[in-house]
This record gives C-alpha cells, sequence and structure tokens, in this order.
C-alpha cells in the first residue's frame, strides 16, 4: 500500500502524467543525440540494437522507476531509504541524484544553444547564409563565453521559474500544453523533410540495416542512448511516479511513455536525414557530430527551402523551437529530481530548494559552457569537459544506475510489493508480470554488465 504524505502534490489527471513523464523522455537526446548517434554508427543497424534495448531492458527498468516511486512518494534518495532502510542501497539513491545534477548542468548548455538558435531563426539570420558561413557562425557562438553564458543561464532560470510552480500547476500544466504543440511541430517537419527530392537515400539509410558496422562500441551506444533518451537511470521517473495517482498504470504508462519517445527519435530522424541527404552531405562524422543541429542542420534548411524565403524562415524558426520545447521538458524533470530531494531531504520549502538547485548547476554549467571557449585546452581522457560529462553520464553512470534498479527490484524488493504496484493491489491484469521479473532478475543486469565490462576492456566478449 502507498504511503500516503498529505503535504505532497500529485499530478491531477493521468494523462497529466503520462505527457509529464513523456516530456521529461522527450529531449534533446531524441531529436540531437539520436540522429548524431545513428549518424556516426550505422543508421538502420544501430536503430534496430536501439529497440532492442529500449523493448528488453528500457521498458522494464522503467516500470521498476515507476513502482519505486509511486510506492514510497519520496524522492529518489527517500524512496531507497524507505525500501532499504540502513542498507547500501541508500548510495544508489544519492548517487542519482548526483547524476541527475551533472546531466542537468550540462544539458542546459545545449538547451541554451538552441534557445540562441530559435532568436537567430526568428531574427532571419539564415537568410542568404552559404555553406562556408554556418561554422563561422556557430564556432563563433560557442567561443563566445558571454553569449554561451547568457542562454545556459537563461535557460535554467526558465526551467526554475516552472519548477517551483509544482507539479500541478507547473510541471504538469506545461507538458499539457507543450506536449501536443511539439508532436504538431513534429509532423509537420516530417512532412516537409520527406518530400524533399533528394529525400529517399535518408530514407534509406534508416530502413537497410548494414549489420557490418556492428561492434562493441555501437552496442554500447545504442544501450547508453536508450538510457538517456528514456530518461532511466537516475531517479528521475522514479521522482516523478512519487506524484503519480493510486490508478495509474504503471505497465501501461512505461509502454505508451517508451512508444511515444521512440517515435519522437525515429521522426527526427526522418526530418533529418531526408533533409542532409537532400543538402548532399555525406554522412562522415564532421558534419554529424554535436555541430549536426547548429551547423549542418541550419545550412541544409537553408539549401532545401532557401528557394521559397517563407518557407525556409518557418521551417527553420519551428525547428528550433521544437528543440527548446523537447529540452525545457527534461531540464524540468531533472530539476526536479535534485530539487525533490533538497526539499525532502533537508526540509526546505520548494522555492528555496529550486532556487539552491539552479544557482548551483547554473555554476556547473558555466564551467561546461566555457569548455568549448577559453577552457578549450582543458581534456580528460582525451575528451573536453563538456564531452565527459556526456560520455560519463551516459554510458556509464546510467547504464550502472539501470542495472542496480533491476537487481533491486528483481532481487531485493518483495515480490508481493512488486505484484501490488504493478496491479494496483489486484485491481489490474498484468500478463507480463512474470517476464518483467524474468528481466530484471536476470536479462538486464547480465547484459548490462556485458556490454559495459566489453566496453571498458575489462573483459572481451565480442
Ligand atoms: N531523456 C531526456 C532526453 O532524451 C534527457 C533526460 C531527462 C534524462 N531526464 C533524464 C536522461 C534522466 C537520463 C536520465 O533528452
Amino acid at each position: 500500500m502507498s504511503n500516503h504524505n498529505p503535504s505532497r502534490e500529485n499530478f491531477g489527471s493521468k494523462i497529466g502524467a503520462l505527457l509529464a513523464a513523456a516530456g521529461s523522455a522527450v529531449g534533446l537526446g531524441n531529436i540531437w543525440r539520436f540522429p548524431i548517434l545513428t549518424g556516426q554508427n550505422g543508421g538502420a543497424a544501430f536503430i534496430l540494437i536501439y529497440v532492442g534495448c529500449v523493448l528488453l531492458m528500457g521498458i522494464p527498468i522503467m516500470m521498476s522507476e515507476f513502482l519505486i516511486g509511486r510506492h514510497t512518494r519520496a524522492n529518489a534518495a527517500g524512496a531507497y531509504r524507505t525500501l532499504a532502510p540502513g542498507t547500501r542501497w541508500n548510495w544508489v539513491g544519492r548517487l542519482a541524484v548526483l547524476s541527475g545534477f551533472v546531466i542537468l548542468s550540462y544539458y542546459s548548455v545545449v538547451a541554451g544553444w538552441t534557445a540562441e538558435y530559435t532568436a537567430m531563426a526568428l531574427g532571419n539570420c539564415f537568410d542568404g547564409k552559404t555553406t562556408t558561413d554556418f561554422p563561422a557562425m556557430f564556432a563563433n557562438f560557442v567561443s563566445n563565453p558571454w553569449r554561451n553564458l547568457f542562454w545556459t543561464i537563461s535557460f535554467m532560470l526558465i526551467t526554475h521559474v516552472i519548477v517551483v510552480r509544482g507539479v500541478k500547476s507547473g510541471i504538469e500544466k506545461f507538458s499539457k500544453v507543450m506536449m501536443p504543440a511539439l508532436f504538431i511541430i513534429l509532423v509537420v517537419l516530417a512532412a516537409c523533410a520527406i518530400t524533399l527530392p533528394g529525400s529517399s537515400k535518408g530514407i534509406e539509410f534508416l530502413l537497410k540495416p548494414d549489420f557490418s558496422k556492428i561492434t562493441g562500441s555501437v552496442v554500447l551506444s545504442a544501450m547508453g542512448q536508450a538510457f538517456f533518451s528514456l530518461s532511466l537511470g537516475l531517479g528521475c521517473l522514479c521522482t516523478y511516479a512519487s506524484y503519480f495517482r493510486d490508478d495509474t498504470n504503471i505497465g501501461k504508462t512505461a509502454l505508451n511513455v517508451s512508444l511515444i519517445d521512440s517515435f519522437v527519435a525515429i521522426m527526427s530522424g526522418f526530418i533529418i536525414f531526408p533533409a542532409v541527404f537532400n543538402a548532399g552531405y555525406a554522412i562522415s562524422s564532421n558534419d554529424i557530430g554535436p555541430s549536426l543541429l547548429f551547423i549542418t542542420m541550419p545550412n541544409v534548411l537553408e539549401q532545401s527551402f532557401g528557394n521559397i524565403p517563407i518557407l525556409a524562415y518557418g521551417v527553420s524558426v519551428l525547428f528550433y523551437f521544437l528543440l527548446v520545447v523537447a529540452a525545457l521538458t527534461s531540464t524540468i524533470s531533472l530539476h526536479e529530481v535534485v530539487t525533490a530531494y533538497v526539499s525532502e531531504e533537508f526540509r526546505m520549502s520548494r522555492r528555496k530548494a529550486a532556487t539552491f538547485v539552479t544557482i548551483a548547476c547554473s555554476l556547473v554549467g558555466i564551467v561546461c559552457a566555457l569548455s568549448f571557449g577559453p577552457l578549450d585546452g582543458i581534456k580528460i581522457f582525451g575528451m573536453s569537459i563538456f564531452d565527459l560529462f556526456d560520455y560519463v553520464s551516459s554510458n556509464i553512470f546510467l547504464p550502472v544506475g539501470g542495472m542496480l534498479v533491476s537487481i533491486f527490484t528483481g532481487w531485493y524488493l518483495d515480490k508481493k510489493l512488486v505484484h501490488d504496484e504493478l496491479t494496483n493491489r489486484g485491481t489490474l491484469r498484468a500478463p507480463y508480470l512474470r517476464l518483467v521479473i524474468f528481466i530484471l532478475r536476470y536479462f538486464a543486469p547480465i547484459a548490462i554488465a556485458t556490454i559495459l565490462l566489453n566496453q571498458l576492456g575489462l573483459f572481451r566478449f565480442f
């Protein structure tokens, strides 16, 4: 039975809860990270492994995060403390909050870029520019510390304002307006992209697998991407589920969030690749990197639609606005993980806790933002500070977090508790229950450990 704490808010409706969780999942991971990794790792073959990871690990692990959150009705660290008092499992919750903090810090840098590019698109700054102008434009921007800081911090502040308003009138209300807007923009843009004359090569790239491209690191990237995109492994969805109502169907919600998330990722591929191939780009690692959305894409949009200036203008504004919306619903969820933790564990008001988180994350965000400019020379393991944060958090923290969550639910938690949460105390049918438990006990931990050890070079399985 769920613990009830009367001072805690809940989402007002099931659809609100679904859209908020989907808002967390759908983000730059789908529209920025997914196309980049797909481009770098061979297209359709990568997508197949990614979808496999979503089905066989992502959905069951999402169900466990949901059930832990809703059962305890506490922040990520409080949840483990309630379920496993006095054990080392408490560290899992605290580490989750720490990774949320790290991801939010570097994520808001890229989110800031999307806001800057929306402003540029609105100001019609891409009009008449040529292929050689865009790299210079981006280089100019990222190496300018003040502009970068301005946008990173602005983005953090917008996130702050929504989080402070609370679960129902902040997070839920915002997601209910913005998620439908995001779907509409996505469909309009995909329709524009696939009607471009040279789009068929892009579509082929997304649909025809070349299995010779698959290596250990491709598998690790696909798994890391599945965790990142579904917001798994750091208690984000666990925190949101702590606001779910008692009648929310956990299995169905996990399935729907994953479907929406994968749909948006694949649709983004159908927007970006047809347009990229139409503009005559080869899929080389230089065009398809972090700069994909900021150098390649504005150029692609300009080349593809430039002969009808008003269309080029509209498509660019919509594209960057889509990115801002997607990023914002995700930064909100990351912020909420840390805010809920600070406010509940240190008994602070929501406003105070959120302010503390905003300031702390902005400070770390500044370091990440500067790693493109003044701190460019600092390399750790050959990566810039920004790349290091991205690599370590999604390829190590998230899979390890996901593995621990599945071991916790599969082995430590009482079976009856898991059964009660997934069936809403026997009122729902959950025919998938045994399969989910099997995955959480054996398949997911073993698969994650194998892929991680293989990639870290400790063992070579494949
Ligand atoms: N899933 C989001 C995206 O695709 C990012 C994100 C939000 C996230 N919350 C998270 C990633 C929690 C990992 C864990 O952009």
